[in-house]
Formats: structure tokens, sequence, C-alpha cells
């Protein structure tokens, strides 16, 4: 009966065991998941536009070859964390429409566009820096089918991290001019990147629910001052400046102050008024359109071997 059940479900999550597909869950269980994972996909996919325009300007081979491995990645993760999605029961195609007709988000860092190659070592020294800091808890989700896609997906995200700030250092160590662009690229991505942790948690409705069910382990700000504590003493490596004058180290707390985000820039994006939004969802649209022969000639091709299979 659905109380042994519930009390089950309760014990697993307590236990920091794994829900799995089959499990009975709440409902409002399933529905955080399948947004969050949605959304987490749509990420990766819409993530590789700013990576991707750059694909055929990459000032040497070895440059694109990185950049393209690191595009396929995106892809890749997309791929994974939809089937996650799927054994929640969603189809991948309704999340894509639900994407496109913007009925679902997708991170508000890649509203942002990507003005010189100097973003590519930005967005893996920031951008990737952020998502790992995010991911690695997800690692530990309660929900058997998203904890074991980051797992993979960690993996391949530290080879993009680490990529972004070689290329950075590179850089710091070339020209004026590329020593300028890295600093313009920091200034740009600095903020958008604390965003992408979402809301204070004062201000995070979902928060609360996502701790006590496992899927969050860590709140919103918690991994905002992680990401700030890790990434300070790297840009002071990297020879670039942080654009926060209220960046300062406090000893006794251990952690390094910061000054608030512009939340009012962050809810505009939400909203679909970042820089890129409409270019994003267009593109995503014109893909999805543009590939539709390719999935109905595939679907035919199956129906005919299944009817093979039968004769
Ligand atoms: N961009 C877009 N929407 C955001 C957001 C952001 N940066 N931060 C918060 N939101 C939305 C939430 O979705 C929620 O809206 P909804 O209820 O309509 O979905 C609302 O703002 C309130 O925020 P909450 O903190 O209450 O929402 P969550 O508990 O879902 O927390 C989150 C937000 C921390 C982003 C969480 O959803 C999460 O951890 N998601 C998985 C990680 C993820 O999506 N990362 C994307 C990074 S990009 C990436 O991974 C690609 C990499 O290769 C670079």
């Amino acid at each position: 009966d659905e109380e042994r059940l519930h009390q089950r479900f309760e014990s697993t999550v307590e236990h920091d065991q794994r829900v799995e597909p089959r499990d009975w869950m709440p409902e409002g269980y399933r529905k955080t998941l399948v947004r969050q994972i949605a959304q987490h996909a749509h990420s990766e996919i819409i993530g590789m536009q700013p990576e991707g325009n750059w694909l055929t300007r990459a000032p040497s081979l070895r440059r694109k070859a990185i950049l393209l491995a690191k595009v396929q990645d995106e892809a890749g993760h997309g791929l994974y964390l939809y089937s996650a999605a799927e054994t929640l029961g969603v189809e991948r195609s309704d999340l894509t429409e639900k994407l496109v007709a913007r009925r679902q988000k997708y991170s508000s860092i890649f509203n942002y566009p990507a003005l010189t190659f100097a973003d590519i070592g930005v967005i893996g020294w920031l951008v990737d820096g952020a998502a790992i800091v995010n991911q690695v808890p997800l690692c530990r989700c309660s929900y058997g089918p998203y904890a074991r896609a980051m797992i993979r997906i960690c993996k391949e995200e530290s080879f993009h991290q680490r990529q972004g700030y070689e290329l950075l250092l590179t850089m710091m160590h070339g020209s004026e001019q590329q020593r300028r662009d890295v600093q313009d690229a920091v200034d740009r991505w600095w903020w958008p990147s604390l965003m992408m942790f979402g809301p204070p948690d004062g201000d995070s409705p979902n928060t609360q629910q996502s701790m006590a069910w496992g899927i969050k382990r860590h709140t919103n700000d918690q991994l905002r001052q992680k990401f700030v504590d890790m990434t300070v003493p790297q840009a002071e490596v990297l020879g670039v400046t942080l654009p926060d004058s209220g960046l300062s180290y406090n000893a006794e707390r251990e952690h390094y102050e910061f000054s608030e985000p512009d939340w009012e820039e962050f809810h505009r994006v939400l909203a679909g008024e970042g820089p890129c939004n409409t270019q994003r969802v267009e593109r995503r649209r014109a893909a999805h359109e543009g590939g539709s022969w390719v999935r109905e000639a595939a679907a035919a091709h199956a129906a005919k071997q299944a009817e093979r299979g039968r004769a």
C-alpha cells in the first residue's frame, strides 16, 4: 500500500541509497527530477552554440581539435541526460518541443556571446569550472540514473576545464592584445558564472525540498562560495583581475567575501531578455526542424527492418 511504499522511499533517501526508475516515488519528486534533468540536458545542447561558433575560426589545428572534442562531449552529455530523463516516463522529442517553445529552460550562462577566442578559454575555466562544482555533488543524487550519468559527465568535464585554463595561461604569456582579450572575457563571464548556481538560497523555491529529497546535496549559495574560493587563487596564477572590488579573503571564515551578483540581470536573462536568448532558441529550433528528415528516414528504416524481422 501507498503508506508502506512512501516509507520505503523515505528510508532509501535517508540511507543515501538510490531510487531507481521502477521504484515507487512521490509525484513531486519525479516532477522535480524531470524539470532539473531536462534543463540540464537542454543546457548541454544549447551550450554547444557559443563554442561551436568558433570551430571554423580556431587559431590552430590543435585548438580546433580540442574544441571539436569538447563540443562533441557536450552533445554526448545532453544524450546521457535526456536518456536519464526518459527513465522518468518523458519523451526526448517532447522535451525538445518544450525547449524550442520556451516552455523549458536552459542555463542562463549560454545567453551570453563568445566574442573572441579568449572566451573559449574563459568558458572552459569559469563555466565548466562552475559546472563541475555544481555537478560533482549530483553524482550522489538520490535518483540512480541521474547520479550515474553525472559520474561519466564529471570525468569529461574536468578535461574541459583544464584545456580552458591551459589556453588562458598560453594567451597570458602571449601578446599585449591576447592579455587584453583574456581580461575582457573574464570581465564579461565572471558574474554570469556566479549566476549559474541559481538565486540566493532565500529566493530559491526548490532548494529546501530538493535537499530533503537528496537531489541537491548543497545549497546554491554554498556551491557558489565553493566556486569563488577555488577560482580566486587560479585568477592570481593567471594574472587576471576578477571584476569585483568587494572580493577579499576573510581569514576568520576561511572564505572569500564577494559582492552580490546583479539578480535583476539574472531574472531578465531567465525571462528571455539576455543578449543571445532569441538566437540560441531559434538556432535550436532550426536544427531540430532541419533534422526531421533524418529522424523520419531512421524511423522508416527501423519499421522496414521490423517488418522484415516479422516476415
Ligand atoms: N539558469 C536558468 N534557470 C535557472 C538558473 C540558471 N542559472 N538557476 C536557477 N534557475 C531557475 C530554476 O530552474 C528555477 O526555475 P523553475 O522552478 O521554473 O525550474 C528557479 O530559477 C529557481 O531556482 P532554484 O534554485 O529554486 O531551482 P533549482 O533547485 O532547480 O536550482 C540549479 C537551480 C542549481 C541550476 C539546479 O537546477 C541544478 O543544479 N541543475 C543541474 C545543473 C545544471 O543544470 N547545470 C547547467 C550548467 S551548464 C552545463 O552543465 C554545461 C557544462 O558543460 C558547461
